[in-house]
């Protein structure tokens, strides 16, 4: 049972760049399952500092195979880019026939349906991956494999540009796209990423068969799940467990072990309810301190103290039997530190995590208040040299998630981290 998943336990940006890159020596196959370049994901080590939003995070490790699974939906664009950046070469990197293309005009809808929402925005990445993802339901999508008959594709291309520019010139007065230049691209996607483009299924088996370790890594956070999210403001696609099943292939028995990972705080971008929100001076202070600014959009992130009921809500839905923190170093000299271990809703305490949005707005924090420490905890390898305080903190967040915690992260390096137990024997 060789898979291993690290998924976000909250809504993005945890720091799953960071980890998958720390796990790499055990991987042999390091896979995307879900979201698109929407993600940013940052792998820092003695080569430099590689900010990613498509290719995997094991693209760093030469020894690893990184598949981009069915599941993704892909930019060629930025996988053209971040192929040549990276020097990769179809050895290292293998995308999935299935996977959906993201067109010009999907980023072009993202941004108009967007502005069309007004005061409802989801504040999205605007990189065209909901509209992708609504044309690959409504069966009017384009696989990454079709490009290798472009002879058929281009008749569909026609089809499809002349629905697309009516709804961007009718409903938008938006400029049309012209089907020679969406041509001329797709004869450039083809030329740079043909051979990169197979089908994974026998891949994924084979290794699985062969004991190789799959690293799968999450993108987004399970709050930002399309399902168990808090809809409607989430991304388009299953961020949680389940994805990792429909996106690459894989099956339940493959698991040997499911992370979830966390920040020692919380984080969200866009739009959406976030009852823990440290709004105000503490807030822009934390922002600033924390660089807490996206990887992908550049936008400010809103911050808010570590929600228990939350990360325990996504422990139990994916199933998470280990546990990883990422930043515990953001919060030294912190002088105080709150811990949301329930919510008050019309009165009544519960730790439930609720099903509605109606109800997530209205919920009131509830929280444990911690003592801080003074002590650095910055690139601390080992838990019992953790300041006591910062003991205490990771205790208790266990505690509340009902998972063990075996990784802390403690600064952005690949070396800046602490096992507390193995993750992959
Ligand atoms: P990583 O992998 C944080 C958020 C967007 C927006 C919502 C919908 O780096 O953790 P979309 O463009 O997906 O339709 O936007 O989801 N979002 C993320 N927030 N980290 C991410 O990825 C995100 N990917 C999408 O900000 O609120
Ligand atoms: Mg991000």
């Amino acid at each position: 049972m060789p898979a291993f998943a690290v998924i976000g336990g909250q809504w993005g940006d945890e720091g799953k760049g960071k980890i998958i890159d720390f796990l790499c020596e055990k991987a042999d196959i390091v896979a995307r399952y879900s979201g698109g370049n929407n993600a940013g994901h940052t792998v820092i080590n003695e080569h430099g500092t590689f900010k990613l939003h498509l290719v995997p995070s094991g693209i760093v490790w030469p020894h690893t195979t990184n598949i981009i699974g069915n599941g993704v939906v892909i930019d060629p664009n930025v996988l053209i880019k971040e192929i040549e950046e990276n020097k990769l070469n179809p050895n290292r990197l293998i995308v999935s026939d299935k996977s959906h293309l993201i067109m010009p005009y999907h980023i072009i809808l993202d941004k108009l349906e967007e502005k069309d929402r007004g005061e409802n925005s989801i504040g999205t990445t605007g990189r065209g991956i909901g509209p992708t993802y609504v044309d690959k339901v409504s069966r009017n999508g384009i696989r990454i494999g079709e490009l290798k008959n472009i002879e058929i594709l281009s008749e569909k291309i026609k089809i499809i540009l002349e629905s697309k520019n009516q709804i961007i010139t009718k409903i938008y007065n938006s400029m049309q796209l012209s089907f020679d230049e969406v041509m001329e691209s797709i004869y450039l996607w083809k030329n740079k990423l043909e051979d990169y483009i197979k089908p994974i299924e026998k891949i994924i088996i084979e290794s699985i068969k062969n004991e190789k370790n799959i690293i799968v890594e999450g993108a987004q956070g399970s709050l930002l799940d399309l399902d168990h999210g808090t809809y409607p403001y989430v991304t388009s696609s299953n961020s949680t467990i389940g994805g990792t099943l429909t996106g690459l292939g894989l099956i339940p028995k493959n698991y040997e072990g499911i992370a979830g990972i966390y920040k020692a705080y919380c984080t969200r971008v866009g739009e959406g309810p976030f009852p823990t929100e440290i709004l105000g001076k503490l807030g822009d202070e934390i922002r600033n301190k924390a660089g807490e600014f996206g990887v992908t959009t550049g936008r400010a992130r809103r911050i808010g103290w570590f929600d228990g009921v939350a990360g325990k809500y996504t422990a139990k839905i994916n199933g998470f039997d280990a546990l990883i923190l990422t930043r515990l170093d953001t919060l030294d000299n912190w002088e105080k530190i709150n811990i949301c271990t329930e919510y008050e809703i019309d009165g009544e305490r519960t730790s439930e995590f609720p099903s509605n949005l109606e109800d997530l707005k209205r919920v009131k924090p509830i929280y444990t208040t911690l003592e801080g420490w003074t002590e650095s905890t910055r690139s601390v390898t080992d838990f019992s040299k953790l300041n006591y305080n910062a003991q205490k903190y990771i205790n208790m967040i266990q505690e509340i998630v009902e998972v063990q915690a075996k990784i802390v992260s403690t600064g952005p390096g690949r070396n800046e981290t602490l096992h507390i137990k193995e993750f992959i024997t």
